[in-house]
């Protein structure tokens, strides 16, 4: 971690600003938005109409003159200006006026790992256009840890892994850094996505926009492991005459269809296995893999990795928020400081 929990500690606001949802954590308070990186804005006259869950249940259904827009995408700021917008109503006046009082606003933000220079820049100037005087950026998978109460200043070997909605992120953490990590371009999106391809193929069933959650309705109650129940229906609309129609669907064939994108993922934590050193492979074993973010809720995701890396697999208690969470707990001074000072003889 380059920020030093000193640093953190003095931050009075902390962000996670996902492609999915936004968060933020402010001191003394805790989590006080948790809403969908979503605004709808006016063409005619660029007035925001809605931000959050109601711009997202506007997801296509609205006339022409309203744009949906997601301005976070692939954990990046893709459109400053509108995710300052977002923000400032997601967070509402009163919580705004407080902030405001702070005479030196200092906020924390947990940024993809390794991501590129102009990404970060992104998040800062977000911030800042909301009245940050300073920015502290902590790796998304350090404040994650922390967040789902990983022993990660400790001399033992950790893994985790960030099932996002844009990617996800695995990482062995030890000593409070990381030893080894990857960035898999591939997040629940990609899973919903294949989903709705194979419906769509297989039986020319067309979900609505807003089914875009169409693994929790077909899949709900196990519906991806062995165990699950074999076929559900579901209700959508036909692709040729666009009429509303309910299918039976074979939810193993479902579970072959996710497995495409999943594979990406759990070639990734092979690769990461692999350049780890043996020490840490050991205590790996031991200990397994904790999963966070959203997709870490995918029914059946923890069974497959367990069958494909043959360790523990552990989901958070919260998984969807343990980032926000960890930045939070590091700025409320909880987490005690690792000093490696110099032995002196
Ligand atoms: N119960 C659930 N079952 C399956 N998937 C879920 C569930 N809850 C959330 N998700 C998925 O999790 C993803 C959102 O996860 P998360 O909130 O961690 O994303 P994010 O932090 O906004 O994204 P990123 O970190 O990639 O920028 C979405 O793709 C959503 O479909
Ligand atoms: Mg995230």
């Amino acid at each position: 971690m380059t920020v030093s929990l000193e640093q953190l500690r003095r931050c009075h606001v902390a962000v996670d600003l996902g492609a999915a949802r936004t968060r933020v954590y402010v001191k003394g308070m805790g989590l006080v938005v948790d809403q969908p990186s979503v605004a709808a804005v006016n063409t005619r006259n660029g007035a925001l109409i809605a931000v959050g869950e109601f711009a997202e249940q506007m997801t296509g259904r609205t006339p022409d003159y309203i744009r949906v827009m997601r301005p976070v995408s692939g954990g990046t700021v893709v459109d400053i200006d509108m995710a300052q917008r977002m923000l400032r109503h997601l967070l509402g006046e009163k919580l705004r006026r407080q902030l405001r009082r702070k005479p030196r606003l200092r906020a924390a933000a947990c940024t993809p790992h390794e991501a590129d220079p102009l990404a970060q820049r992104a998040t800062v100037e977000t911030l800042v256009g909301l009245g940050a005087r300073r920015v502290e950026l902590v790796d998304t998978l350090i404040a994650a840890a922390v967040g789902c109460g990983l022993p990660v200043e400790q001399p033992t070997a950790t893994m985790i892994m960030m099932c996002g909605a844009a990617t996800t992120q695995v990482a062995v953490l030890s000593l409070g850094s990381i030893v080894t990590a990857a960035r898999i371009p591939v997040g629940g999106e990609a899973v919903d996505h294949a989903v709705i391809q194979h419906l769509r193929h297989q039986h020319e069933l067309m979900l609505p926009s807003q089914s875009v959650r169409p693994l929790q309705i077909a899949l709900s109650e196990n519906g991806l492991t062995l165990q699950g129940p074999s076929t559900t229906e579901i209700h959508g609309r036909d692709v040729a005459t666009g009429l509303a129609r309910s299918v039976r669907v074979d939810t193993a064939a479902v579970r072959d269809a996710i497995h495409t994108p999943l594979t990406a993922v759990l070639d990734g934590i092979g690769r990461i296995l692999r350049d780890c050193p043996p020490d840490l492979v050991a205590d790996l074993a031991d200990r397994g893999i904790m999963m966070v973010g959203g997709s870490a809720l995918l029914p059946g995701l923890d069974q497959m990795l367990r069958d494909s890396t043959g360790m523990p697999v552990h989901i958070a208690e919260r998984p969807d928020v343990c980032a926000v969470q960890g930045l939070g707990e590091m700025m409320e001074g909880n987490v005690a400081s690792m000093v490696l000072s110099p032995l002196t003889a």
